[in-house]
């Protein structure tokens, strides 16, 4: 990198896209009319943490990657005039302050995903929206928090994003994922990494392979990729030539892959916790969580 006035360039990461226009079919009946990432932890919907954790990692356009039957997510992030002036010097006013906040940093982009053919896709779908920058990907089912309960994991309390935006500071042509270890026998639901550790460091790998959903004889490690990535925008040229894979799904795991053995993919062991919210089991174990940190159970 050149250096400027002294010090590095810093490459600030503005967009973080949200790929939400699946189905969410493991939740029906409640995901018929509702999107799942408006099913709320508490009182606040998944995607309104993600945006939060995006926003924590300085970025201001949130990218959704939507699909025609998921007009609540828009609705949930522009003003509601009518509810507002019902809660107005109530007790209830500062209840819609987190959202409005929210609103009036951001900017709210959307593009619609007409076919589910897998995350890469749902990925190269918003490419529009993105341009020729780097770019965070957030999965909202995955849902992180910095701060572990119990004190036994180390967490300085910056969100998983910005751990990650720290790290691509120093490696600015690398894609970074983040991961953690999984029980070996739940490896086939995640994409899985291989790689060495870089010089000096003890969370960060050089990938130098990775393969999505593998049986458990196949996986390399059990070193599963979680639903935060930071992306550079040579990632959309190889998703273009990326094939699908047996079930007919283009893959990001595949695509990174292909820059991998360039060198330039970084899988970041983060620190704080992670919960699984695209299960009924995870979603409750979240729920919980929250409700005891908040003081509510
Ligand atoms: C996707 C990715 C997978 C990753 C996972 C994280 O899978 O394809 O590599 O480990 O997200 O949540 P999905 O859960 O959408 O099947």
């Amino acid at each position: 990198m050149k250096p400027m006035f002294g010090l590095e360039t810093f490459i600030k990461i503005n967009k973080c896209l949200f790929p939400v226009a699946g189905y969410g079919t493991r939740f029906l009946p409640a995901t018929k009319a509702i999107p799942k990432e408006m099913l709320p932890i508490l009182t606040k919907p998944l995607i309104q943490y993600g945006v939060e954790e995006a926003m924590s990692a300085g970025m201001t356009t949130m990218a959704m990657v939507t699909s025609k039957y998921k007009q609540a997510i828009k609705n949930h992030f522009e003003p509601h005039s009518d509810i507002e002036a019902s809660i107005k010097d109530t007790t209830k006013e500062s209840l819609l302050d987190e959202v409005n906040h929210t609103s009036s940093v951001c900017n709210f982009t959307y593009i619609e995903q007409d076919q589910m053919l897998g995350l890469g896709h749902a990925i190269y779908t918003g490419k529009p929206l993105i341009g020729n920058e780097p770019f965070a990907v957030i999965l909202p089912d995955d849902l992180c928090t910095s701060t572990p309960q119990g004190g036994t994991e180390k967490s300085d309390g910056d969100s998983v994003l910005k751990q990650m935006t720290k790290l691509y500071q120093q490696h600015p042509d690398c894609c970074i994922v983040a991961i953690e270890e999984v029980p070996m026998i739940e490896v086939d639901k995640y994409g899985v990494i291989d790689g060495e550790l870089l010089e000096g460091s003890n969370d960060a790998y050089r990938v130098n392979s990775m393969v999505e959903k593998p049986s458990l004889k196949d996986a390399p490690t059990n070193l599963a990729i979680i639903g935060r990535y930071i992306l550079t925008p040579d990632i959309f040229d190889v998703l273009e030539s990326t094939e699908p894979d047996k079930n007919g799904e283009i893959q990001i795991t595949d695509a990174l892959m292909t820059l991998a053995k360039q060198g330039k993919v970084i899988a970041y062991k983060f620190k704080g916790k992670r919960f699984d919210c695209g299960n009924v089991e995870g979603f409750v174990v979240a729920t919980n969580y929250f409700a005891k940190e908040q003081g509510i159970i």
